[in-house]
């Protein structure tokens, strides 16, 4: 993780390089510190103000600075972080990277430094595929250097193809999962979380209110204890959490289809409120009013994801564990739900009037596994989150 680390991010003279200020947003969002070192060139692009505003640090810039020098020399400059990040990392720096030039800071930084050095390269299409560029990556990997994308996209140029730099978010789950430690380490768990969205026509839907708060909860604290998260997520007000996987679906049969797709896994937890039912026949066009009163809607059942996923022969996930949200007879209910669903654990939910239906910050739910039933207290999404995440260790004997 990268909470409490110090990146010492070298920005180079790409057109990528107003991401910056989005890159180091994000790192601090993930607890990092950020130092900031920019090329000659660089500043043909930010400039070093809103650099030094948003990192809250001094941007170092020269190699001959004596003030600089004084405060923090180059070679202390490049010990003192946890890593080097070159995001955006051009051409014409993957290539002095190659051969080892050192005839600016940033160049000199990193020939000095004993840590980690991750690149993310930015460039226009015919640049990245050219063989000398090419060459230069592999000479820098075989260094040990690490290349975080590129992307396939537009350009600033107009040209398509290999060469976008990854987004600030894609460059920082990459550093979180480098970092990542604890005792799920090497797992690999899919969440499912928030609503999802049924369409009646291209305007209208039906969802349900749930307000993914608490699979983002436990997809955070699963990550934390360093599993390789899968986040599903349908429509949700919740933030992702940054160290996961994530894929948007917006309706039961996308979810359905998403979670089949990344099987294998070693646990699936399925918090998600999918809606029961879809629409039989979608409307292409938005439903007029007429005089024939009201359209009547056919609903169909939608696949159901845990079911078929606690009855797989194949790739079953070791522990699968369902969510049951009931308005009354929650015992039943969950019970009834356990028996027929094929998985491992029922986690109930109580979602009537006197609980306020779903959303807000707590939950006060119920274990259900074939050995116990365990009420827990009422408590935040967040601890019911981390007291579940322990219970898969312990399960998984981790
Ligand atoms: C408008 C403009 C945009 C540029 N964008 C890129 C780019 O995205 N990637 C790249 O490798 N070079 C790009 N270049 C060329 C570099 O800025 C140039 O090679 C420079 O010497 C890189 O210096 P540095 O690596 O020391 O920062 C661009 C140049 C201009 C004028």
């Amino acid at each position: 993780m990268l909470e409490g680390k110090t990146v010492l991010l070298v920005i180079t003279g790409g057109i990528a390089a107003y991401k910056s200020i989005e890159l180091i947003r994000l790192l601090q969002t993930n607890n990092a510190i950020v130092v900031p070192v920019m090329t000659k060139s660089a500043l043909q692009f930010i400039k070093p103000l809103s650099v030094a505003a948003i990192a809250g640090s001094k941007v170092y810039t020269e190699l001959f600075d004596l003030t600089a020098e004084a405060e923090m020399g180059h070679i202390e400059l490049s010990r003192s972080a946890d890593i080097i990040l070159v995001a955006p990392a051009s051409a014409s720096f993957l290539s002095k990277m190659a051969q080892g030039g050192c005839d600016d800071l940033a160049s000199t930084l990193l020939l000095a430094t004993d840590k980690p050095v991750f690149v993310a390269p930015s460039m226009n299409v015919r640049m990245w595929h050219h063989p000398a560029t090419q060459r230069n990556l592999n000479a820098i990997n075989d260094d040990g250097i690490i290349t975080i994308g590129p992307n396939e996209g537009g350009m600033a140029c107009g040209e398509f193809g290999l060469g976008r730099m990854s987004e600030p978010s894609e460059i920082v789950a990459f550093l979180n999962s480098y970092f990542k430690q604890g005792p799920l380490l090497g797992k690999r768990i899919i969440v499912t979380s928030g609503t999802t969205h049924e369409m009646i026509d291209p305007v209208r839907y039906i969802a349900n209110r749930s307000s993914g708060e608490q699979g983002s909860a436990i997809a955070s604290a699963l990550a934390d204890l360093g599993a390789n998260v899968i986040f599903i997520t349908g429509p949700s007000t919740a933030p992702i959490p940054a160290n996961v996987e994530l894929t948007k679906v917006r309706s039961g049969r996308e979810m359905h289809k998403a979670v089949l797709a990344q099987l294998p896994a070693d646990v699936a937890i399925f918090v998600a409120a999918v809606s029961d039912w879809c629409i039989d026949h979608v409307s292409e066009q938005k439903i007029k009013k007429n005089s024939n009163g009201p359209p009547v809607l056919k609903f169909n059942e939608n696949p159901d994801i845990l079911r078929d996923v606690g009855n797989l022969k194949d790739d079953r996930p070791s522990l699968v564990i369902g969510f049951a949200a009931e308005t009354e007879d929650l015992y039943k209910n969950a019970e009834t739900k356990f028996k027929k669903k094929g998985c491992d654990w029922i986690i109930a939910n109580d979602v009537s009037a006197t609980t306020g239906y779903m959303g807000g910050d707590e939950n006060k739910i119920c274990l259900i596994s074939a050995k116990q039933t365990e009420d827990w207290p009422l408590m935040s999404k967040k601890s019911v989150a981390k007291k579940l995440a322990a219970k898969i260790c312990t399960a998984l004997e981790v």
